[in-house]
């Protein structure tokens, strides 16, 4: 069968966050299922500039007004389209952000133009390939069943909802530029309270929606977490499915990955220690005991880190180290450096985006905080638990199934492998911190905690034959159809 991923971002060519982990490590994945993925991404500067041997494949002279080059390329055994569209895609910056941390002014195009092009492939824009069915992720590549479904194509396509905060909602002005004709502007497909919804379009159109963990699933079928489209989801209940997300586990692996200054696994744990001194030396903080608990990720609302920030002299003050070590709001940023100030030599918080830097921090500390307002899946408590950091989480989406709390009864079944808690807030948080302590405390229950996690196994394997799966149905239902 052959798939084609319409996605913003791919590891290891561009990535902000867990989906470019998503979309760069299920292809192979799925290819244990006789499945072949291409996927089709953006041509952003630092795409183009890892990718010496394009092969131009078709041009587009006028796609929703730009010119456009579609280049197959592959990487690191990806089979990959490229969409080179320079006035939209050659920029400074992230693939959805300047070099000021604003949103390029122009994204409901350059995701718009993405979108089309994918359904131009889907509708056969490419001589001698076209896909048996498309796997959009997100709001940046939901219009592509939109435009597929217009132009008369009906190749199944499965919609993948990593983050629902995100929707690509914009004025409804700018429908005769998406070239989408006026009556797609209703409440069954792109209206959204008086606006156009790229997600909600996705979400009417596609065939299958599934999201990454069983847990959001169900949450967004609620008004707390349905960002506005618990609604249209409720009605597409029997087509939404939860998979979680695997890890890629040649990338996340403590036995060989090259930027530990040393290796480790489940039978050599004492030699990640040696990981500890290096990533304090890294970020300025001070030698000596003591746990290190530390947080890589976006700073958002989502990520709780303002939580963190209140919550973190509780660690502190027990003698522990904190890093932080993440980009995104101003404001979450300042928060978290003010408690920083207060702990000179023993709380450091860095803004940056490195991948190295990420992996050294897993080597080298022994917790990892996410205390998520909200979490779809979450993957960096799962390359936690890889590499013997224990999960200090918050009960919601992706995290509450993904650990399992540290209670006596899983501690007793030898099953527990971090911390829960609820409600969500500060001294939820401030509470597992202090259960966290106590454990570490307790060496032998704390590395019982380390290999239990070690010996969990989130790879791909299980969840792509679950996406196998809907895929074949999808396929057989169209076939049944057509008979
Ligand atoms: P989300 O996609 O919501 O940001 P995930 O936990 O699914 O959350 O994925 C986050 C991914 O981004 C992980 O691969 C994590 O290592 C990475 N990451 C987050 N912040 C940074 C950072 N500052 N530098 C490098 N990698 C980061
Ligand atoms: C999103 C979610 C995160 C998930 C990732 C990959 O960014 O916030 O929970 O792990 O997508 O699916």
């Amino acid at each position: 069968m052959k798939v084609l991923s319409v996605t913003s971002e791919m590891y290891p060519l561009i990535k902000t966050g867990g989906l470019a982990d998503v979309t760069g490590s299920l292809p192979k994945a799925l290819a244990n299922c006789a499945i072949q993925t291409t996927t089709m991404l953006p041509g952003y500067p630092s795409v183009l500039a890892r990718l010496p041997d394009l092969l131009p494949l078709t041009s587009f002279e006028d796609l929703l007004g730009q010119r456009a080059t579609l280049f197959r390329a592959e990487h690191e055994g990806l089979d990959l389209l490229i969409l080179d569209c320079p006035t939209l895609y050659d920029r400074d910056g992230g693939p959805y952000i300047n070099g000021a941390g604003e949103d390029h002014h122009d994204n409901w195009l350059r995701f718009a133009v993405l979108s089309k092009a994918a359904a131009n492939v889907a509708n056969g824009a490419l001589p001698g390939w076209r896909p048996d069915l498309v796997h959009t992720h997100d709001w940046q590549s939901a219009l592509t069943s939109v435009y597929m479904r217009e132009a008369g194509c009906d190749v199944p396509v499965v919609l993948t909802i990593h983050n629902l905060a995100f929707q690509g909602q914009y004025g409804a002005d700018r429908l005769p530029a998406l070239d989408l004709p006026p009556h797609l502007f209703n409440t069954n497909c792109l209206e959204y309270f008086g606006d156009i919804s790229y997600l909600k379009g996705g979400l009417q159109t596609s065939d299958m929606i599934t999201t990454v963990s069983p847990t959001y699933a169900r949450e967004i079928l609620t008004s707390r977490f349905g960002m506005g489209l618990d609604g249209v989801l409720n009605q597409r209940v029997m087509s939404l499915r939860g998979i979680v997300n695997g890890i890629d586990m040649d990338v996340w692996n403590p036995s060989t990955d090259p930027f530990l200054p040393r290796n480790f696994d489940s039978t050599s744990l004492k030699r990640k220690r040696e990981n500890r001194a290096p990533l304090l030396e890294r970020f300025g903080l001070e030698q000596g005991d003591g746990p290190v608990f530390s947080a890589i990720t976006r700073l958002t609302w989502q990520k709780g880190m303002d939580m963190f920030a209140e919550a973190a002299d509780e660690v502190l003050y027990q003698g522990g180290r904190i890093i932080v070590f993440g980009q995104g709001d101003h404001e979450i940023e300042r928060i978290l450096r003010r408690t920083a100030d207060r702990f000179p030599g023993r709380m450091a918080v860095h803004t940056g985006y490195d991948e190295p830097t990420a992996h050294l921090i897993q080597g080298g500390s022994d917790a990892i905080v996410q205390p998520s307002r909200f979490e779809p899946c979450g993957l960096t408590q799962l390359y936690a638990l890889r590499y013997g950091c224990v999960p200090v989480v918050s009960r919601t989406g992706g995290l509450s199934e993904t650990i399992i709390d540290a209670n006596d009864a899983a501690m007793s079944a030898r099953v527990a492998t971090g911390f829960q808690f609820h409600p969500v807030n500060t001294d939820g948080l401030r509470l597992a911190l202090r259960r966290a302590l106590d454990t570490y405390g307790d060496t032998r229950n704390w590395a019982r905690l380390q290999h239990q996690g070690m010996k969990t196994h989130f790879s791909w394997e299980r969840s792509a034959e679950k996406y196998a799966a809907i895929y074949n149905n999808l396929l057989a239902r169209r076939q049944e159809a057509t008979d």
